[in-house]
């Protein structure tokens, strides 16, 4: 992999804080730091722009209220092409985590994630968004 030098300028301010930021997340570097800047930022231009991507959506739902486990089931298999796999975690007697990894076109995900976010009752729902790395050095 070669390496390329290039300079930035940036308010001291900005720097001092980046810096501070570095050191207590034990990052080696300010190169390693703006790498992982820039990667996350082009995983993010992934998923506006129509390319392929991959990422996991977490949920978090009571299993005794039905109608989100119906429409849960329901919206999976209308999405069953981008669905890599569900893992359902039985946290305790009531809540139930739901760990879905995808993989599709930003839309087609998108679409995925408004519906479920429609349903009703639901604890918890986040996105982490991944790539499939294929566009990625
Ligand atoms: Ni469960």
């Amino acid at each position: 992999m070669s390496v390329v030098r290039f300079s930035v300028s940036l308010e001291q301010k900005l720097v001092e804080k980046f810096d501070r930021m570095i050191q207590q997340s034990h990052l080696p570097n300010r190169s390693k730091a703006i790498a992982d800047l820039i990667r996350n930022a082009l995983v993010e231009f992934e998923w506006r722009t129509g390319h392929e991507v991959a990422g996991a959506i977490v949920i978090v739902y009571d299993h005794h209220k039905r109608n989100i486990v119906t429409k849960l089931i329901a919206i999976q298999h209308n999405y069953h092409e981008i669905i890599l796999s569900t893992q359902h975690i039985h946290l305790d007697h009531d809540n139930c985590l739901e760990i879905i990894a995808v993989r599709g076109k930003p839309l087609g995900l998108d679409n995925f994630i408004k519906e479920l976010k429609s349903i009703k009752g639901l604890k918890h729902l986040s996105l982490a968004i991944g790539t499939t790395g294929k566009t990625l050095p």
